[in-house]
């Protein structure tokens, strides 16, 4: 598996540091956590933050975006930098507009769902987007317990992408450690973001490497 760790859970005074650590520690690429404190209760940051990441660091940044409408600022994050965009359906009238946008931009594709989603509300654009964001936690916040009853919801999605011969990847963030990983693996997940069980450990390649669950 693919390991996104979330930069949010960093120690952000040193954030030149945390970012070097990690890439030497083999992460895959960096999780930007951007919330508006509107669609979820916390703010964090904005392309300028972004750029500077970009600036000093030559890792796939992958722009997590939980704002409201963020068909209003895909262009302002994708000029900052952002590699990767995934934003929420839950978030936008515009999920269409969205996607066609940051295609025609060259960035890597992704949608959101929040846990109270359900698959059936993002089924028909899957065909049109890279990643499939699935939430196991309700956003705003790193460090919060994983919750298990999404697991199904990532065995429907693998599912449903077999059966209609889809090719986008599954991504999983919220409360991810070393001991559900294996667990959504094994239901289907490629890629996982994983803020505190990595940025809270004091062997961050170790920490990484168990994310990965290589032995399933
Ligand atoms: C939650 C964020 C997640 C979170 C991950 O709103 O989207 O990326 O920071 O951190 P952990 O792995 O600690 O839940
Ligand atoms: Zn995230």
């Amino acid at each position: 598996m693919k390991v996104a760790p979330s930069i949010i859970a960093a120690d952000f005074s040193h954030y030149q540091e945390e970012l070097q650590k990690i890439k030497d520690a083999g992460a895959d690429c960096l999780h930007l956590d951007v919330m508006d404190g509107v669609f979820v209760p916390n703010l964090t940051f904005g392309p300028m933050i972004v750029e500077a990441i970009d600036r000093v660091t030559d890792m796939t940044l992958w722009s997590h975006l939980m704002i409201m409408q963020p068909e209003k600022y895909l262009k302002e994050y994708i000029a900052a930098g952002s590699d990767w965009i995934s934003f929420h359906v839950e978030a936008t009238e515009r999920v269409d507009q969205c996607l066609a946008y940051c295609k025609q931009h060259g960035v890597q594709t992704g949608l959101s769902i929040n846990p109270a989603t359900p698959l059936e509300q993002v089924k028909h654009y899957l065909p049109h987007v890279d990643i499939l964001l699935i939430m196991t936690v309700t956003p705003g916040f790193c460090g919060q317990k994983f919750m298990d009853d999404v697991v199904p919801k990532i065995q429907e999605a693998r599912q449903y992408m077999i059966e209609h011969g889809i090719t986008c990847s599954i991504a999983v963030d919220g409360g991810v450690n070393r001991e559900n990983a294996c667990t959504l693996k094994k239901a289907g997940t490629e890629i996982v973001v994983a803020g505190a069980s990595v940025f809270r450990s004091h062997d961050y390649a170790q920490a990484i490497q168990e994310l990965r669950c290589s032995k399933v």
